[in-house]
């Protein structure tokens, strides 16, 4: 494959980085690298303090592809079967019929999936992982594409419910939104905010992108090439990580599987049908850090899983970049 029978959908890709841009100021490559992670097929979650533009951000990308979205706001009483669906009896009919929750979407913004009760979130997460669900004993697909993106503040407050480090395998990304970098910045969403009519103003946003020519590139990014040094390097990466002193767990397999899918689709946004080891860096800590647990004297002095990541990015050689060889 190369990228030609797919360039238009290519294309659109910018369409929708640049809408996104428009309105979440500040963040080019955090935009680059969540649309990364959802053409990948994987679930994000935004963990950072309230007021950081997740929300907005996660709700402006849903809104640029053309398919169906919903948002849940999370709280203490949201049970599973007001995220999954119920049966329902109907006393005129005599029979009970299906009411499909809000998962059965193609885009859920999991809004705040800290304050869910920890059975509400293993429910999620049960059929994010899965990508069907189970009511009543009868299995329900759900549709495609599907992704999750969630957001979690980190403050532990009374009554929330922080995901536990097993469960944070399940999404491909995490990400910080962070800090505006520079007062223009902050004068930037300053000033947006007077050209919105109000404080939310993703409802006014078009899609760029039609829900086909999405899952076309989904499909494309699969078939991105990733050279035989490449995947030595990610297996590498891995490893090196596991073995830090610092590190009591280190990723799974399915830390390496995300740098592998994640890297593909960005050589893809990127506008290559081969993935580089720049591509690998450029999405390592947001794909490893949070599957990296560090041992308690490390926590305790302060030491971030990702900056051991950082390290090992630092100090792991990187094989050059190999196109697909031509046939
Ligand atoms: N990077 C940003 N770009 C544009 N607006 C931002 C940004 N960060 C924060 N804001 C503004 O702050 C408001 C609050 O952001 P929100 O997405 O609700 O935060 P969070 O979900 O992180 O608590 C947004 O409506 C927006 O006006
Ligand atoms: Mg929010």
């Amino acid at each position: 494959m190369s990228l030609d029978g797919i360039k238009d959908e290519v294309e659109r890709l910018s369409d929708v980085t640049e809408a996104v841009n428009e309105y979440f100021v500040g963040n080019p490559a955090l935009v680059e690298r969540l649309l990364a992670a959802v053409l990948a097929r994987g679930h994000v979650l935004f963990e950072d303090y309230p007021g950081l533009g997740k929300t907005l951000l996660v709700k402006t990308l849903a809104r640029t592809i053309d398919t169906g979205f919903r948002r849940v706001q999370f709280t203490p009483d949201v049970l599973p079967s007001d995220i999954l669906g119920t049966r329902i009896w109907e006393p005129e009919k005599r029979a009970f019929t299906l009411e499909k929750g809000p998962i059965f979407t193609n885009i859920l913004l999991a809004d705040e999936i800290n304050r869910a009760p920890p059975k509400t979130q293993s429910a999620l997460l049960e059929a994010m992982e899965e990508k069907q669900t189970t009511l009543d004993g009868e299995r329900f697909a759900l549709p495609e594409p599907f992704f999750v993106l969630a957001t979690q503040n980190p403050i532990e407050q009374e009554g929330t419910y922080p995901l536990p480090e097993a469960q944070m395998d399940r999404f491909l990304l995490r990400m910080r939104t962070g800090y505006p970098s520079t007062e223009d910045d902050e004068r930037e969403i300053l000033r947006r905010r007077i050209d919105w009519s109000q404080d939310d103003p993703t409802d006014d946003i078009k899609p760029v992108i039609g829900r086909d020519a999405f899952v076309r590139l989904q499909q494309a990014a699969e078939n991105v090439f990733v050279h035989e040094e490449l995947l030595g390097y990610m297996a590498k990466l891995v490893r090196a990580l596991r073995d830090a002193n610092e590190v009591e767990v280190g990723p799974s397999p399915r830390g390496a599987l995300a740098l592998l899918k994640t890297s593909r689709a960005l050589a893809l946004i990127r506008g290559r049908d081969f993935a580089t080891p720049d591509d690998v860096k450029t999405i390592a800590v947001e794909a490893l850090a949070h599957r990296t647990v560090l041992e308690v004297e490390d926590v305790l002095e302060g030491t971030q899983p990702a900056q051991i990541v950082q390290r090992v990015l630092d100090t792991t050689p990187a094989p050059t970049p190999r196109p697909r060889p031509t046939p």
